[in-house]
């Protein structure tokens, strides 16, 4: 099957802190991928390395290549603005604009992209709250901002938000840590949903989360404090979470370390 991501002998830093070394992997469409790894493996750094926000950190650079769709994320003449278009980020705290309504926060994006007439911003706002299962709640309240909703339908609407402008890819950096069980679990199967249409990678430290979500799931780990993070392990999920060809994974899987 084609690649979406195909990443190779990737390394960043943080000015001349090397944080990740080496990491070559592939993601296929349609598909959730996991990373898992105890904290300050890189795992957060990674995944900002895949949508060029890695660079916006100061000091923060990269080494080797992303392609997406064949094509290097860090070849020369990209622009890194549309390659975060096409490759959205979902974070960890729902982050909605805080003075914007909710109808506001999902067509933010599609304005930046010259989006105008009113009635395809509706179309667009409303298909967008649908796929983030959100619509329901909200359909009643538009214009009523978006921070006060709960923090479970803060970060649905971010989900919203993210998916209004197409990306071809969600990258998620544990977007439950911050909810309640029955949100997280209304997230969850909106990542099973979502997938049908995108390519997602999630970071989280829930082992059972990784487990219910992800099609595979990649283990990183740092042979010591202050070392940067490797890819230890990526495989089908199911694999990974039965018999890993790794002792590390085994071991972190099982809860003997991170
Ligand atoms: N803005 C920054 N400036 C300097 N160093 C950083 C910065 N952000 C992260 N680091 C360092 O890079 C390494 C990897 O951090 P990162 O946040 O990617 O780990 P992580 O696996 O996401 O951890 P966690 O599970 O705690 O979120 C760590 O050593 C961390 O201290
Ligand atoms: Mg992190």
């Amino acid at each position: 099957m084609a690649k979406r991501i195909d990443v190779s002998g990737l390394s960043a830093y943080y000015s001349n802190h090397k944080a990740i070394d080496d990491i070559s992997m592939t993601v296929e469409p349609r598909s959730v991928t996991a990373f898992i790894g105890p904290s300050g493996c890189g795992k957060s750094t990674f995944l900002r390395t895949l949508n060029r926000m890695h660079e916006v950190t100061p000091g923060g650079r990269v080494e080797g290549k992303v392609l997406l769709d064949d094509e290097n994320l860090y070849g020369s003449g990209v622009d890194p603005v549309s390659v975060r278009r096409t490759v959205g980020m979902v974070f960890q705290r729902p982050n909605p604009f805080p003075t914007m309504s909710i109808f506001d926060n999902v067509a933010a994006g599609l304005r930046l992209n010259g989006m105008r007439r009113k009635n395809e911003l509706e179309n667009v706002v409303e298909k967008s709250l649908k796929g983030a299962n959100l619509w329901n709640e909200v359909k009643d309240r538009l214009n009523k901002p978006g921070s006060g909703l709960s923090g479970g339908q803060q970060q649905r609407l971010c989900i919203a938000r993210a998916i209004a402008v197409e990306p071809q890819v969600l990258l998620m950096d544990e977007p439950c840590s911050a909810l309640d069980p029955i949100s997280t679990l209304a997230i969850e199967d909106l990542i099973g949903e979502l997938k049908a249409r995108f390519t997602i990678v999630i970071v989280t430290h829930n082992m059972q989360q990784a487990a219910r979500v992800s099609d595979r799931t990649a283990f990183f780990n740092l042979s010591a404090i202050g070392q940067p993070g490797k890819l230890i392990e990526l495989d089908d999920t199911e694999r990974i979470f039965s018999n890993p060809s790794v002792q590390a994974t085994e071991d972190y899987i099982s809860g003997r370390f991170g």
